[in-house]
């Protein structure tokens, strides 16, 4: 196992990914798009950050990464830590001992479609489908705004919003781009490791005429399942097998297309669709993709992961978080989980922990706006999240891949368990760490919490985590003090002090 060290300069530049409207964004060293985060299996990672952006805290976020150990490098601000203040520099470094297709993105508010998100690779030299695929690509999805993220937020959470209507992307990228092309030897198999990093749009995504055999989602190997059209929510990671034609008769293209239900209105002359194309032969044309009449993707829900790992069918701690979308006196839109919209603690929720002593197990003192939730040490948890919404909200958990074990239709109501006590559950679930919850239905999921750590659970629309979509999981509070009390490195309490935030 080898250690892998990057250093990063975030700062701004300018770009014009869609063709259409230069506009800063924030890059890396210089470059936008931002470098893709490679490692092996069981390497050490080690990111040292240095925030040049002058005028913006900043952080970074590992989605998917489980941090064993080490959760004090997990990203969100006032959560793990303090922000990166301007000028200031902070190491993240940790081990990574879990394979698949993750990436990394700014945890500091509504920051990261603003550019600051790219993929992050863990190979795998036990890869069971290995076999099965002769070379692999990343492709990553998004969709982009020609607005600035604070000038956006600030317009969404306003007294001129009341309706809580989410700002409506311009364009759509794949790898940054409106012109993929990607080379394609006849007969060959592709693993597509593909990676939505978009703020707010699903996209729907299909090769024409090709298959795709799904085989990892968000980090877990799954048994191959065809597919002819996939539904990839903001966050969520995707790898697909897909082989060649054995001719290079013709090139072919393949669409991400941006889920329009999501937008409140679609402002004219939207184009929802980025193209790429698999090209077989350079010196033959890119063909239009065809339009598609109706919209059917492939239902990730039975999914079966190749470790079989079985349904957790006694349960120890049920959590019940209903969703829904209200105005506060104030006359804009906040987003509520039982009736609490989440609102920063002064403290980083891990230092609250760290310095409470036996106290730590005691929900009260983190204070009443964080959703808070204190689990103890190896439970079965299950979260039922009632969505008292007409929207679609894709949920991510920090720190865990949960149980998908059961999920509505829409428009089914709040979950029943009575009612859904004869139910047979999945006997070994599909398990992720971002999923979709339909428009006014609900989903069951389950995790052990055998991972100490102050872990968010929240809506990946970005919009709405600024909104407020956001609740706190403080797993196993006593033994995450006996990993890491006195062991937060100093380059991370001095962005407390340059903040003025006390932590002890
Ligand atoms: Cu991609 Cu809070 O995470």
């Amino acid at each position: 196992c080898a250690t892998v060290t990057y250093n990063f300069e975030v700062a701004w530049v300018y770009a014009n990914p869609d063709g259409l409207q230069t506009r800063p964004v924030i890059g890396i060293n210089g470059q936008w798009p931002i470098p893709t985060i490679r490692v092996t299996k069981g390497d050490q990672l080690v990111v040292n950050v240095k925030n040049s952006l002058g005028n913006e805290t900043t952080s970074l976020h590992f989605h998917g990464l489980y941090l064993n150990g080490s959760n004090h490098m997990d990203g969100p601000d006032q959560v793990t830590q303090c922000a990166i203040q301007p000028g200031s520099s902070m190491t993240y470094n940790f081990t990574i001992d879990q394979p698949g297709t993750y990436w990394y993105h700014s945890h500091v508010r509504g920051q990261y479609p603003d550019g600051l998100r790219g993929p992050l690779i863990v190979d795998d030299p036990d890869d069971p489908h290995k076999d099965l695929y002769d070379e692999e690509i990343v492709i990553t999805f998004s969709d982009w705004y020609h607005g600035m993220m604070n000038d956006l937020l600030a317009g969404f959470i306003s007294i001129a919003n009341p309706s809580g209507a989410e700002p409506v992307p311009q364009s759509a990228l794949v790898n940054d781009t409106q012109n993929l092309t990607v080379k394609i030897q006849p007969g060959k198999t592709y693993k597509f490791r593909m990676v939505n990093m978009g703020a707010f749009a699903a996209q729907y995504v299909w090769f024409e005429d090709h298959t795709m055999r799904v085989v990892e989602v968000d980090g877990v190997y799954t048994k191959p399942a065809e597919a002819s059209m996939i539904y990839m929510t903001a966050a969520q990671r995707w790898s697909v097998l897909v082989t060649a034609k054995n001719s290079t008769d013709r090139n072919f293209a393949f669409v991400g297309s941006m889920d329009k239900d999501l937008f409140d209105q679609v402002p004219e002359g939207l184009n929802p669709n980025v193209t790429g194309w698999l090209v077989y032969d350079e010196a033959k044309d890119k063909p239009a993709p065809r339009d598609v009449e109706s919209f059917e993707p492939f239902d990730d829900f039975g999914l079966v992961p190749v470790d079989k790992e079985e349904l957790y069918d006694h349960v120890d701690h049920t959590i019940q978080l209903d969703l829904k979308m209200d105005n506060l006196a104030d006359g804009a839109n906040y987003a509520f989980f039982n009736g609490i919209t989440y609102v920063h603690p002064k403290v980083p929720t891990l230092y609250t922990v760290l310095s409470a002593g036996d106290n730590a197990t005691n929900p009260v003192i983190y204070g009443s706006n964080t959703n808070q939730f204190v689990l103890a040490h190896n439970q079965v948890v299950e979260i039922i999240l009632n969505n008292d919404d007409p929207g679609k909200h894709p949920f991510h958990l920090h720190g865990h891949a949960f149980q998908v074990v059961h999920r509505s239709e829409e428009s089914a109501g709040f979950y029943n368990a009575e009612t859904s006590a004869s139910e047979v559950l999945p006997p070994t679930p599909m398990r992720r760490d971002t999923v979709l919850v339909h428009p006014n239905g609900n989903i069951v999921l389950r995790f052990r919490s055998d991972n100490p750590g102050v872990w968010l659970f929240h809506c990946h629309l970005e919009w709405h985590v600024a909104s407020g979509l956001v609740a706190t999981m403080i797993e196993a509070p006593l033994d995450l003090q006996k990993q890491l009390r006195g062991k937060v490195p100093p380059d991370h309490l001095q962005n407390c002090k340059a903040a003025n935030i006390a932590t002890e």
